[in-house]
């Protein structure tokens, strides 16, 4: 497994208004969709450190390397010029990783890995990059039970890079889960980051339309489903609208599609005592709660980031019913 930083130091800290990418612009107006920043660099990461890295002419390369970045509108150039730096093995590798970030490329494509609720995950343009956002998914299904021994099924709808099960995995110890995707190559991904940390025994991975043949009685079911608008995608940073996988983000003319389709299925595969948490953009709350409460859950409950935006809905308490 990999080696955990230690917990509060890691990404839990809000996204920042401003972060990697801002500078295509978004309109973000149903959910805080920010490119966010990079959590690789290190503690020792000082500019004349990294400058001592660079062979011949460093301190030239540097600069124009920011030059580059600055230009193509990043806005923190300074320190994802270094960032690169760091990852580089020589000096033409630097060039075309810089020329890649200029492109407005993901510094986790570029890098190939991204950090989630302290574990490195691999990450693809097959799979969506893991926000920080999202581990207010995670934190509210921890908040929820009373015993982390226990030996819980987990199911996770739309796994993507497996950040969510994998997160969960790593916070309790005898649980087993399993993740689905439509996206055979977003479910390789996936399998890689399991056996990689360490969880591939207790992870599983399957291809699927979120809960369709699935059998019933997992103890929680979570899902970062897509849920930005369809005429909002070509509006937000170029870093998500141009690499980042369209089945990741389409949830439709409203951003509901998704909810929509695996609500219907939850409580089928749901044990009676389980609870589901569902990540949401920051204006759905309202009404994917009334949707789930159509759904015949009577309990929803609400949940911030660490920016105080609504992030994620909690839904349990239901009857079963033959045929949901
Ligand atoms: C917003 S991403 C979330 C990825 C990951 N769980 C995370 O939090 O970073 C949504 C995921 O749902 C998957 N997806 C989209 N439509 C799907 C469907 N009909 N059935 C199953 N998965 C689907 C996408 O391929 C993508 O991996």
């Amino acid at each position: 497994m990999a080696g955990k930083k230690q917990r509060g130091v890691h990404s839990r800290v809000p996204s920042p208004p401003e972060g990697e990418g801002q500078g295509g612009g978004s309109s973000r107006t149903s959910r805080d969709f920010t490119p966010h920043p990079n959590h690789f660099a290190g503690p020792n990461d000082s500019p004349d450190r990294l400058a001592g890295k660079i062979p011949q002419g460093g301190r030239e390369f540097l600069a124009e390397a920011i030059q580059k970045l600055s230009a193509a509108g990043i806005e923190d150039a300074s320190r994802e010029a270094r960032l690169i730096q760091r990852n580089a093995p020589d000096e033409e590798s630097f060039a075309a990783m810089v020329a890649r970030r200029a492109a407005r490329e993901p510094m986790s494509h570029i890098l190939g890995r991204r950090e989630f609720w302290s574990l490195d995950f691999a990450v693809t343009r097959h799979c969506l990059d893991p926000r920080p956002d999202s581990e207010t998914v995670v934190e509210t299904v921890l908040a929820s039970l009373p015993d982390r021994a226990r030996a819980l099924r987990i199911l996770d709808l739309g796994t993507g890079s497996g950040c969510l099960l994998l997160a969960l995995l790593s916070e309790l110890p005898n649980a087993t889960g399993v993740g689905v995707d439509a996206s055979v190559e977003a479910l390789g991904i996936a399998m890689g980051n399991a056996h990689r940390l360490g969880f591939g025994t207790r992870a599983q991975f399957v291809q699927r339309r979120w809960t369709q043949g699935l059998d019933g009685n997992f103890d929680i079911v979570v899902s970062n489903p897509p849920y930005i608008p369809t005429d909002e995608i070509d509006r937000l940073a170029p870093e998500v609208a141009r690499y980042e996988p369209r089945l990741a983000l389409d949830g439709g003319r409203d951003g509901l599609d998704a909810y929509r389709a695996i609500l219907p299925g939850l409580k089928r595969v749901l044990a009676p005592d389980g609870f589901a948490v569902l990540e949401i953009g920051a204006d759905q709350a309202e009404k994917v709660c009334r949707l789930a409460e159509t759904m015949g859950f009577l309990n929803q409950t609400v949940h911030k980031d660490l920016g105080g935006r609504d992030r994620a809905v909690k839904l349990s308490q239901f009857k079963k019913m033959i045929g949901n």
